[in-house]
């Protein structure tokens, strides 16, 4: 793990430099950045595979780890139907990305000006859509799942986000709207009572542990992938 402390980056050397030199010594990278076009500038300069370990705009390896959950609790998450309820951030386009891969229907409940990516949008297909109204979103859905209202980077706007928000909890009685044997997902960090309830997140119908180490799994399967 190298902090940006440990890395010349962090002081000033370009991306493009870092990239190839630690090409040099490594197998992949795994970056975490926070702009989306610093993250395909080492893409684009490294010679070894570079993963996406989270950015402003998409945070795919998370996503996979939450696939992982749904096909171990479902068998495959194939016809089922994930309702994403809150904020438009990373995680809402890596959803998006994944219902265009894969043949599932996503429901995103966002409030006005937090949506998600508008391109990713326009492009998704009709298993793809956004509501202001969380009980549409959840009612009868397989997977209910959720993220902090303020993201890395964003803790400045947390008050202005939690007014935003309102309305926007997973708590029991948006639990009841959905399937019978639905789930819970949640990334992690979870703030109790802002985004989940706390009896949603103990409860009987979390997957959050699961998923949590799910994501180590996928991700050990993603590099031996990519390292062949
Ligand atoms: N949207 C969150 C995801 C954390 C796993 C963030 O970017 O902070």
């Amino acid at each position: 793990f190298l902090s940006p402390r440990d890395v010349q980056v962090g002081r000033g050397e370009t991306i493009r430099d870092t990239a190839r030199a630690l090409s040099r010594y490594l197998d992949a990278l795994v970056i975490r950045w926070h702009e989306h076009a610093g993250l395909e500038e080492f893409a684009r300069f490294a010679t070894v595979p570079v993963v996406n370990g989270l950015t402003d705009f998409t945070h795919p390896c998370q996503v996979l780890a939450d696939l992982l959950t749904i096909q171990e609790e479902f068998g495959s998450v194939v016809g089922r139907t994930v309702a994403w309820i809150g904020d438009g951030n990373n995680m809402a386009n890596a959803w998006i990305e994944a219902a265009g891969r894969l043949d599932f229907t996503l429901r995103l409940a966002c409030p006005e000006g937090y949506h998600p990516d508008a391109g990713l949008l326009r492009e998704a297909g009709a298993n793809v859509t956004l509501t202001a109204d969380p009980r549409e979103a959840a009612t009868g859905a397989d997977v209910v799942t959720t993220d902090v209202w303020a993201s890395m980077g964003q803790e400045e706007e947390a008050a202005a986000r939690a007014a935003a928000f309102a309305g926007f909890t997973v708590d029991a009685d948006l639990m009841h709207l959905a399937a019978d044997s639905a789930i819970f997902l949640h990334c992690l960090p979870a703030h109790r009572g802002e985004e989940v309830s706390d009896d949603v997140l103990e409860g009987p119908r979390s997957r959050v542990w699961d998923e949590a180490e799910n994501r180590l799994h996928v991700q050990k399967a993603l590099l031996a992938t990519l390292m062949g």
